[in-house]
């Protein structure tokens, strides 16, 4: 056991008793804070995503300012990728952007391996933010298959995922093997991560929730059930995707330990889905633009809800936004340590 087991963050994703309700924000570092901006002018985004000093830097900013109650590595999902050898560019404003959509089988055969060499720079940043936090646990991540098929198969940001879908379902085999392949990418990914120190992990399938259930499970679950099934026990395994209310009991099934949702799923509502499982969320990313009454009363709101699960750790619904104000975050931190002590307490 290493001395952030006893965390508040680690004990809420086990579902055992919590003094007060553990909080961090999906996206707390990146453009909603000066010093991000500052630290970040004038290095591209994947470029600063090869630096451990930078990533440690960029990933202590919020939690130096907040008070979160757990740090997430400053990363993204496609860094794996580029670094494996796949063209691809994060854009500003846009997102990730592929040179060579993948959308046959022989553009699948081409796809790199990820091996520890070509990503050492994570498993560096994630020693020295160990030592740096102290207590702090710290969440590392990666894409699951569905989401990462998705930007290659696109070729940067899609709203339908209609060249994804219609390669599912017209070639599956190709499909199949595509996903294979980032699910091996992915894992690998996270086990560096979590041998170099990390207390969780989350895999994001941001996307997945443009899939109907039945699709869901046919041509995504088996996949994002290697990656999860494939990491060490005693690691809390956070899933989490965008509109997957309807897939949340699948998604556990994958093997995930805490369900994200998203906020348009109130918390009692997928408490009653994935029975017995911690969740994670779910304020909607824009009540941070509300009035601070309004802000106090989602909070509680949310803190309500999430007492129906056998643990729960608060976070926004996706997220932060980039034109958000600073203090708004540092205000829901505290709000959700004084209204989570006050119910513990009564
Ligand atoms: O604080 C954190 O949450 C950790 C950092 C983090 C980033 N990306 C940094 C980032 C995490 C967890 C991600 C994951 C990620 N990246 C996801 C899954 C999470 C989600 O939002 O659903 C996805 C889909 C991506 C792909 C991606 N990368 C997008 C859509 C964008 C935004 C493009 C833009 O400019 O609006 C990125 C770029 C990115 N990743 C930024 C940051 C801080 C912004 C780049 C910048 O600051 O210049």
């Amino acid at each position: 056991m290493n001395e952030s087991s006893t965390t508040p963050f680690l004990a809420a994703c086990r579902g055992e008793p919590v003094p007060y309700t553990p909080v961090w924000f999906m996206r707390q570092a990146g453009r909603s804070l000066p010093e991000y901006r500052a630290i970040r002018a004038g290095i591209p985004m994947l470029e600063a995503c090869r630096q451990p000093d930078l990533i440690c830097e960029i990933t202590l900013q919020p939690v130096r300012r907040h008070k979160v109650d757990a740090a997430i590595l400053f990363s993204d999902i496609v860094v794996p990728l580029a670094a494996a050898g796949v063209d691809v560019d994060i854009k500003p404003g846009v997102g990730p952007v592929v040179a060579d959509p993948v959308r046959d089988r022989a553009a699948v055969a081409k796809l790199p391996h990820l091996y520890a060499d070509s990503v050492s720079f994570v498993a560096e940043a994630v020693e020295l933010l160990v030592k740096e936090l102290g207590g702090t646990p710290l969440i590392g991540f990666a894409g699951a298959p569905f989401t990462l098929a998705s930007y290659l198969v696109e070729g940067g940001p899609s709203r339908t995922h209609a060249k994804t879908k219609a390669l599912m379902y017209s070639a599956p085999d190709v499909w199949h093997a595509l996903c294979e392949r980032l699910a091996e990418i992915t894992s690998s990914f996270l086990n560096i991560q979590i041998g170099a120190g990390a207390s969780a992990v989350q895999l994001f399938d941001s996307w997945a929730g443009a899939l109907s259930e039945a699709d869901y499970r046919h041509y995504v679950l088996p996949h994002s059930t290697n990656v999860l099934e494939g990491l060490p026990a005693g690691v809390p395994r956070i899933h989490f995707g965008v509109g997957t209310g309807e897939l949340l009991g699948a998604m556990a099934e994958a093997g995930a330990d805490v369900l994200g949702v998203d906020w348009r799923t109130p918390l009692s509502a997928a408490a009653a889905r994935v029975p017995g499982k911690p969740l994670q969320g779910n304020l909607d990313p824009c009540v941070l633009f509300a009035p601070d009454d309004v802000i106090d009363l989602e909070v509680r709101r949310v803190l309500a809800e999430g007492r129906t699960a056998p643990g729960h750790v608060f976070n926004l619904g996706h997220g932060v936004l980039p034109e958000t104000e600073p203090d708004r975050i540092t205000r829901v931190v505290e709000l959700v340590h004084e209204h989570s002590r006050r119910s513990a307490a009564e």
